[in-house]
């Protein structure tokens, strides 16, 4: 695996695989790694095939921090990624430094103005600009013809595919299904944030979501109905502070009053500081 903190030296590396017709398969991370980065890696190795570069990106990047959210207490692992980059595959680990990736006048962010206004965007108004502007960047430097993302943070990846659509990006956008601890914790960095009591606690997100799953197995349509129970389910768990609950189409993410094909139950829920995320998508069989 080759590892590459400056931006010049990857370029340099870039060009020369190019040149040699060798395709990039990107997957963006911020570090603290996890099974459920793993499997992208997985994933983009697949897509990638013999001849194909798995490229990883590392980088908290704190564009996509609000003020007072937890980019100083975001769990740094660097020894224990680098292993794990190495045993799934990587063919090259980017990571630079802040200072090596925002120039300290920069005066230019790309911004999505529809998909990010609810759920994680009404409550972290800069949280997407930060995440499009860094991803345009990675896109710009790596090149890359295709990258995954996970389904996990869904709504990032709603923006994402809005963010190649509409400022043309040649990039195929992948998405990896949700990757969970034994008892159904959606894996996450944050999670090591958590006491243990807060840990234990933290299963009631999924299990809120499974009974959303069963309520619309059952015949439910109505999303109020869903979202009250949902909701209900996470305030029953003492130390849940719920953030968001909402009903929303996947596609476009607009909340729903009655469901018709499809819906995304999308849920956070604090736990002391620690934010965690996770969601429900649900299809009507054809
Ligand atoms: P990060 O939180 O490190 O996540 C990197 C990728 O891993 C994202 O695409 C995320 O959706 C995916 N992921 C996280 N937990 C997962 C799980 N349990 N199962 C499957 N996939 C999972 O998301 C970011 O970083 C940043 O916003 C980034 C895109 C890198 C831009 O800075």
């Amino acid at each position: 695996m080759i590892e590459f903190q400056q931006i010049d030296e990857l370029q340099q590396w870039v060009q020369q695989e190019a040149a040699a017709g060798r395709s990039r398969i990107l997957v963006p991370t911020m570090g603290g790694l996890h099974q459920g980065h793993l499997s992208l890696m997985d994933i983009a190795k697949k897509r990638a095939g013999e001849e194909g570069e798995v490229v990883v990106s590392l980088f908290v990047n704190p564009t996509q921090f609000g003020p007072g959210e937890d980019l100083a207490a975001y769990p740094k692992t660097l020894d224990q990624d680098r292993q794990g980059c190495e045993e799934s595959g990587v063919d090259v680990l980017f990571v630079p430094e802040a200072g090596v990736m925002y120039a300290k006048d920069a005066s230019l962010k790309v911004t999505e103005v529809k998909l990010s206004s609810g759920l994680c965007g009404r409550t972290r108004p800069v949280h997407f600009d930060g995440v499009c502007t860094i991803v345009s960047k990675l896109f710009n430097l790596i090149q890359p013809q295709a990258a995954v993302f996970g389904e996990k943070d869904f709504q990032q990846l709603a923006i994402i595919r809005r963010l190649v659509r509409d400022l043309n990006y040649p990039i195929e956008i992948i998405g990896g299904p949700i990757v969970r601890e034994d008892d159904g914790l959606a894996m996450s960095t944050r999670n090591l944030n958590l006491s243990s009591d807060h840990r234990q606690e933290a299963v009631v997100l999924r299990q809120a979501l499974l009974e959303a799953g069963k309520m619309l197995g059952d015949g439910e349509r109505n999303a109020e109905h869903i979202q009250a129970h949902v909701e209900k389910r996470l305030m029953e768990s003492p130390s849940a502070i719920p953030n968001y609950v909402e009903v929303v189409h996947p596609d476009t993410l607009q909340v729903l009053d009655e469901v018709t094909d499809a819906l995304l139950v999308a849920v956070a829920v604090f736990f002391g500081s620690t934010r965690l995320i996770d969601n429900l998508c649900w299809r009507e069989e054809k």
